[in-house]
């Protein structure tokens, strides 16, 4: 039973242990999923906006274009910032359900909009859902998980991102093939309604998952953390949980001492490390493709004479085979993630980024018909493959593993809450930098940002492979007492 538990970073000796140590179960991977069916949201609700735009019948400033595109990863922003805390308040189950009705609600108003501003103010809803949802799902997912399986457990959220999006293309294309003469009146609210579907059964489903255990028992909800368990197949009395927690609350007795004692300077460093990281993951540029992809490409792809909707057509046609590239890579990364570590795929990842963005740069700048097409398609689908090998689910995957459970909530939530800013400001300046250097242009800085990548992760992020929670938080105090970083460090 002498394990370290996982509740305010004790050694608590608890029921928890059951938990860590029990096989997996069909179960298990049924939870992962329904706590990830967000991120399958997530996906589909910011990347079908790039889908619709060229037929939403609003007149807007290139200003708050950026915004329709980019309003749901502000809303994301606020989302994410605020789960922290309410998720401690109300525990993990409340809010993903929450979630998953916001999210519901969100795409029902985008469908049945009548302006702009309700349009706008629909986007920034679900955004609030998408981000809350991105903030939590991974945590919940560690506070159930058997320890040696919580990373693969945790990149399911970034493969439901990718089906996500994927999705959304494959919709839209399916709804304007049916309606193509429909674009601009029931084609736009249809796909953006569709959203609501999965919301709704995510709703039903979560209102059947099991509460955090980890969580009840730090309510002293006792009785219903011996149900919560034997949802999970551990099987043990209210006596029983009663008694760990007793140990854990000794153990935590000054919890106002404990927290702010758990803010060390390590796990400050380790929310900097995270928090960069994220801005990184954003402003190198992944999202151009997929937001803004099916109206760049269309038009990049546009054949002379090529009515609105067929030029999205074919627009949607190359997102979706990045798309389904995306997808396809993640998968790797999932495979190699524990058995390479973080550092080199990381690092892979954003020079096979870099590289693949000026090629894709060199296609639009100076190549005109099928020429042009090939390459533009071949260097945007290596440039998403290298990141969703090393970069996608590697920064979800950090935002989870990096801090102690007593500040995962607040710390978490806050590394999610950068994510969003992030890709707030680079999808909301894309439009503006796009006119005012051209595209081309813009694409060398954004390779350019991932050669800087490269820079910080080779000086900050240590490898945390294989690491338990406890041994990722020391390496992180060595590193903020001035120890260098190299891998060989890193594992000592
Ligand atoms: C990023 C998203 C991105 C997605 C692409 C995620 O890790 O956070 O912004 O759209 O990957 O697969």
């Amino acid at each position: 039973m002498a394990q370290t538990g996982e509740m305010g970073n004790q050694r608590d000796g608890s029921v928890l242990d059951g938990l860590d140590s029990s096989s997996m179960t069909g179960l298990y991977w049924y939870l992962a999923m329904l706590a990830c069916i967000g991120g399958f949201l997530f996906g589909y609700d910011t990347a079908v906006i790039g889908s619709v735009l060229d037929f939403v019948p609003y007149k807007l400033s290139p200003f708050w274009t950026g915004y329709l595109v980019a309003g749901a990863s502000l809303g994301a922003a606020v989302g994410a910032l605020a789960a922290g805390p309410l998720t401690d308040k109300f525990g993990r189950k409340s809010l993903l359900m929450a979630d998953a009705s916001i999210y519901a609600v969100g795409a029902l108003l985008s469908a049945l909009t009548v302006n702009a501003a309700m349009l706008i103010s629909s986007r920034t809803l679900i955004g609030l859902a998408v981000g809350a949802d991105s903030a939590i799902a991974t945590a919940y997912i560690a506070e159930f998980a058997p320890k040696g399986r919580r990373g693969q457990l945790s990149i399911i959220q970034q493969w439901m991102i990718t089906v996500g999006i994927l999705v959304s293309y494959l919709i839209a294309l399916l709804i304007f093939a049916v309606a193509p003469g429909a674009a601009k009146s029931a084609d736009w609210r249809i796909i953006l309604g569709v959203g609501a579907v999965p919301a709704v059964i995510a709703v039903l489903l979560r209102a059947r998952m099991p509460e955090s255990p980890r969580w009840l028992i730090q309510q002293g909800r006792f009785a219903d953390t011996s149900t919560a368990l034997q949802k999970l197949g551990v099987d043990v009395s209210e006596e029983e949980v009663r008694r760990s927690a007793g140990v854990i609350e000794e153990a935590e007795a000054d919890k106002h001492d404990e927290r702010k004692r758990l803010w060390t300077p390590g796990v400050k460093r380790a929310l900097a490390v995270v928090s960069v990281f994220f801005v990184f993951q954003q402003i190198t540029g992944i999202n151009v493709p997929f937001y803004y992809g099916p109206q760049l490409l269309g038009g990049l792809f546009k054949q002379p004479g090529d009515s609105a909707v067929h030029a999205a057509m074919a627009g949607l046609v190359s997102a979706a085979i990045l798309g389904a590239v995306n997808v396809i890579a993640t998968y790797f990364g999932f495979r190699w993630i524990d058995k390479m570590g973080r550092r080199p795929l990381a690092l892979l990842g954003y020079a096979g980024m870099a590289v693949f963005m000026l090629v894709a740069a060199a296609g639009v700048a100076w190549l005109t018909g099928t020429p042009k097409v090939v390459v533009v398609m071949v260097g945007f689908s290596i440039f998403i493959a290298s990141f969703a090998m090393g970069v996608g689910g590697t920064g979800w995957l950090l935002q989870g593993e990096v801090f102690p459970t007593a500040v995962r909530g607040r710390a978490a939530a806050t590394g999610a809450g950068v994510n969003w800013i992030a890709n707030f400001a680079l999808i909301e300046a894309f439009p503006i930098m796009q006119a005012a250097f051209g595209l081309p242009t813009v694409m060398v800085i954004l390779s350019a940002l991932s050669v800087l990548a490269i820079v910080f992760i080779s000086k900050f992020l240590p490898e945390t492979k294989s690491l338990s929670v406890e041994e990722v938080v020391a390496v992180f105090d060595r590193q903020a007492a001035g120890e260098p970083i190299t891998p060989a460090r890193a594992h000592a």
